[in-house]
């Protein structure tokens, strides 16, 4: 049996197309997955160029590699993902243990690659498919969870071109999968005790596609088919662009239960200033208008976002925007980033003007915010009843339980471990910064 190892950088997009690439090599190969590099036959880098420090950990984590690659000359490498698309034979260049390229798009030929690569003994660069960039989607084999908790792709590509964001360049155009192909990859989740489905995409509210009868589907109208599909009992989708969350969107929080109380939608900045420098194609007060909506279908919604400082030509008075928008929006746990120029890009044409040293005292700021507003939320659910989603139990202590809540927070709580895997109900005791403490309701 050979030895595969993945190592995952980036989105959920990528860890989702890991799980396919393990589980295609597996079938083809026999290949069984392994949690580190020194026994591997195979090794598959799958990247992410969003901000320099991702792509230059490539090539830290490339260079530790090749001394593996001296010891064992029969061991392959491979790289995929952003950086692949984005930089393709330059990976080569730069560090010669490298004996495969391949982007999202093509992870369905790996199989026959790493076949010509044992027989032929030379490199191989493959990072465009010649149908399309789901054409993938057709090949994967039949979907395997071992958890409640499982991911679906519904899209690919994004078609916005942020200006400061590399995405459209290494993922393509949009493109929406099938609508009987998601339903049907979640019936099979379902039927293998998957109780709760995150629909992925980097805009899944541009998704678009049609039925078998030829009818247009939207977001909107997926949610309620995904809702009736028996067994699912959570759904959530992520990431969401605000320019797209529309009315129809909007309500279908008042209509369809299962949709978890929970929302990650991606502000960027409170300065519209910024925002139109950013090319996001909203405004602050927009983006509070549908918030405001959301908040009175869902008084208790919780809502993420990832921030941006420091972008070129950012002013104390634009980052201080953001921080109002925080104290106005209360934002749960978020992500939260400095600019990074990235190539092909139209920002990086922008002197990037803001020091460095600028840039780190204003994530911290906005970070200690964020930090405060989601213990904030946390310690407001303490005494209430929340539905958890248990997941496994605690790896330090084993009579407890480790479950997620509606708004994504890990609560921890003695229980058999029979009820992993369960809908059940919890009484939250403590929050702590990371996590919740809770007992559960028999
Ligand atoms: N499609 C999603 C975001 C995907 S990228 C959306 O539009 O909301 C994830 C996050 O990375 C972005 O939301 C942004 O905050 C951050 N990001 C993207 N490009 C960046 C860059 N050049 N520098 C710093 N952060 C960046
Ligand atoms: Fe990047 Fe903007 Fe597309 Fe999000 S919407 S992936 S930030 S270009
Ligand atoms: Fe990174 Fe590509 Fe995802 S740049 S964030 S791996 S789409």
């Amino acid at each position: 049996m050979k030895n595969l190892y993945i190592k995952t950088y980036g989105c959920q997009m990528n860890e989702y197309d890991s799980s396919k690439i393990a589980a295609l090599l597996s079938s083809s190969h026999g290949f069984l997955c392994i949690n580190t590099p020194e026994k591997a036959d195979l090794i598959i880098l799958n990247t992410c160029s969003i901000r320099e420090k991702a792509e230059e950990k490539l090539f830290s984590d490339l260079g530790r590699l090749r001394k593996l690659k001296i010891k064992n000359p029969f061991l392959v490498i491979g790289v995929g993902g952003c950086v692949a698309v984005q930089e393709k034979e330059n990976i080569m260049k730069r560090a010669p243990c490298v004996d495969i390229i391949f982007g999202p798009e093509t992870t369905h030929h790996l199989p026959q690659i790493y076949n010509d690569i044992i027989k032929n003994k030379s490199k191989i660069i493959d990072t465009s498919s010649a149908i399309s960039a789901i054409e993938k989607f057709d090949h994967f084999p039949k979907p395997h969870s071992e958890g409640p908790i499982a991911y679906v792709s519904i899209m690919e590509g994004c078609n916005r071109f942020c200006s400061y964001c590399i995405v459209p360049y290494t993922r393509g155009r949009e493109i929406s999968r099938p609508v009987d192909d998601i339903i049907e990859e979640i019936k099979i989740l379902a039927s293998q005790n998957v109780i709760e489905i995150n629909l992925l995409g980097q805009n899944v509210n541009d998704y678009l596609a049609k039925d078998r009868d030829g009818k247009i589907i939207n977001l909107a109208f997926l949610v309620k088919i995904i809702a009736k599909i028996d067994g699912i009992l959570r759904i959530r989708f992520t990431t969401s662009h605000p320019s797209a969350f529309s009315d129809e969107l909007i309500n279908v929080f008042a209509t369809e239960l299962k949709l978890a109380t929970q929302i990650h939608l991606p502000v960027q900045s409170g300065s519209n200033n910024i925002l139109a420098a950013m090319r996001r194609g909203y405004t602050r007060e927009e983006y509070i208008n549908k918030i405001e909506k959301l908040r009175q279908i869902r008084p208790d919604i919780s809502v993420s976002s990832d921030f941006i400082v420091g972008f070129p030509n950012e002013t104390d008075a634009d980052f201080d925007e953001t921080m109002s928008l925080i104290d106005e929006v209360k934002f749960d746990k978020s992500f939260s980033f400095i600019y990074s120029p990235r190539p092909f890009t139209s920002a990086a044409k922008l002197e990037d003007n803001i020091s460095l040293s600028v840039k780190k005292a204003r994530l911290k700021q906005l970070q200690d915010r964020l930090n405060f507003y989601a213990l904030l939320i946390s310690n407001k659910m303490v005494t209430t009843i929340q539905k958890v989603i248990v997941m496994n139990q605690s790896e330090r202590n084993p009579k407890r339980l480790i479950a997620r809540t509606e708004n994504n927070k890990l609560v921890n709580f003695v229980g058999d471990e029979k009820l992993i895997g369960k809908l059940v109900h919890v009484n939250i005791t403590k929050a702590l910064p990371n996590s919740l403490i809770g007992v559960l309701i028999e």
